[in-house]
């Protein structure tokens, strides 16, 4: 018999594995002071571009007042329980019905958490004689929810609809068997390449395969859609969504999410989601802070319209210096260079040590080998003079890269 921790010290998984390297650093770095552009890092303040803050509430004076007086007046244990047992309440019925009339959708549930709630919606909506017919590129979440699917699944090539048409081909074969039904799953907005789901085109394909749609819109929502109300009001296409997912955890800087659909859906998933069954309910000062940041997402614009400035300022400047931007259509700005792991350390460091620039940093497995992602995300408390001072900071971090510079040879520089 073996001891199950044993193996834990040779297989620390594809991201354990740069643990000791990058933990503080690369990992779990700490990001001080108060939440914006600008914040601690190592006791230094870094320009960021890592935060899904969109619209910049996490730090507007109205929404830190509301969470303020609700976790004054409610604690934040209350209220206790389960929705269904004992953890329900006006605050949460009220956040549901504005949720439903923003994003145009009958109903809505509220999930104490994206990640399980997507999960857990999938897990309650099929079962073994039905198929999952999902994208290439789907978050965590999904993969998970798909991976508690005892029937088949199906995955179809990133936002192709030919390889999705022939995968629902054959689910349509299987279904006919099983007498199931199909979920077809996209995104609104990928979160890595920031290009946006097809869904419009998606629902055409309702015309000849039988399926339902669920889309998450956890980056589209609050950031896409003439009313910010996510990447089906942007694509015009919110009646052919099914069940409609986001969270609060991007534009509306908060924790929780919810699914809107048919009354008759909704009602099953309140019913039928473990998730939302056998765990506590989003605490009073979460939803009473999500009706203040939903309120502001309605009643200033403005907060859109910033942001966008941003992004057109940083995307379009990024292009025009000759940076690979990818094919994103929306505030997620990844930078696409060429160069390997090492090289990409050394990048990074440069970039946070003597450019004081704070972003993300992706590498393979994630994107192809050989392709170093910066990921940038804007958001509406940026100026145009933090663009000026990145983009000066990417021409130059480039040019060395293209040089050779970050190459192991010149490690010793950055010790
Ligand atoms: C596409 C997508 N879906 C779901 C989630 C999970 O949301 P939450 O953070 O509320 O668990 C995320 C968050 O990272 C996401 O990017």
């Amino acid at each position: 018999m073996k001891d199950i921790f044993e193996k834990l010290y040779d297989r620390m998984g594809p991201l354990g594995m740069y643990a000791d390297d990058a933990h503080g650093y690369f990992a779990f770095p700490k990001l001080e002071g108060p939440i914006g552009p600008n914040m601690i890092f190592r006791g230094r303040e870094r320009l960021n571009w890592s935060l899904n803050n969109y619209l910049g509430l996490a730090n507007h004076p109205e929404v830190m007042k509301a969470d303020a007086d609700a976790s004054e007046k409610f604690g934040m244990a209350y209220p206790m329980g389960a929705r269904m047992m004992s953890g329900n309440s006006n605050y949460h019925e009220q956040l549901e019905q504005e949720l439903a009339d923003f994003i145009k959708k009958p109903e809505v549930i509220l999930l104490n958490y994206g990640y399980q709630g997507v999960l857990s919606a999938i897990d309650a909506l099929v079962d073994r004689h039905d198929v999952i017919v999902y994208d290439a590129e789907a978050h965590a979440c999904i993969i998970d929810g798909v991976r508690l699917h005892m029937g088949k699944r199906f995955v179809y090539n990133h936002n192709n609809i030919e390889s999705l048409q022939q995968q629902l081909r054959r689910a349509t074969k299987l279904v006919e068997q099983t007498g199931g039904g199909i979920l077809v799953i996209t995104e609104g907005v990928f979160g890595m390449s920031g290009s946006q789901g097809k869904i419009k085109e998606i629902i055409a394909l309702k015309q000849t395969f039988a399926f339902r749609l669920l889309v998450d819109d956890a980056h589209g929502f609050g950031t896409m859609g003439s009313t910010g109300a996510g990447t089906t009001e942007e694509q015009g296409c919110t009646d052919g969504v099914d069940i409609y997912f986001s969270t609060f955890a991007k534009s509306m800087a908060g924790i929780g999410a919810f699914i809107g659909s048919d009354p008759h859906v909704i009602k099953f998933l309140r019913y039928n989601m473990r998730s939302q069954i056998y765990a506590k309910s989003l605490p009073m000062p979460m939803v009473v802070g999500a009706l203040k940041r939903l309120e502001l997402m309605r009643n200033c614009p403005e907060l859109k319209d910033k942001l966008w400035e941003i992004v057109n300022a940083l995307q379009s400047g990024l292009r025009e210096a000759g940076f690979n931007i990818g094919i994103t259509t929306t505030p997620v700005t990844p930078v696409l260079l060429n160069g390997t792991i090492p090289e990409a350390t050394h990048l990074i460091k440069d970039l946070r040590e003597n450019f004081n620039i704070f972003c993300s940093i992706v590498v393979y497995p994630v994107v192809p080998r050989g392709v170093i992602m910066l990921r940038l995300i804007p958001t509406a408390c940026h100026t145009l003079e933090d663009v000026a001072i990145t983009l000066k900071a990417f021409i130059s971090i480039k040019s060395k890269l293209d040089a050779g510079e970050y190459c192991q040879e010149k490690l010793a520089e950055f010790a």
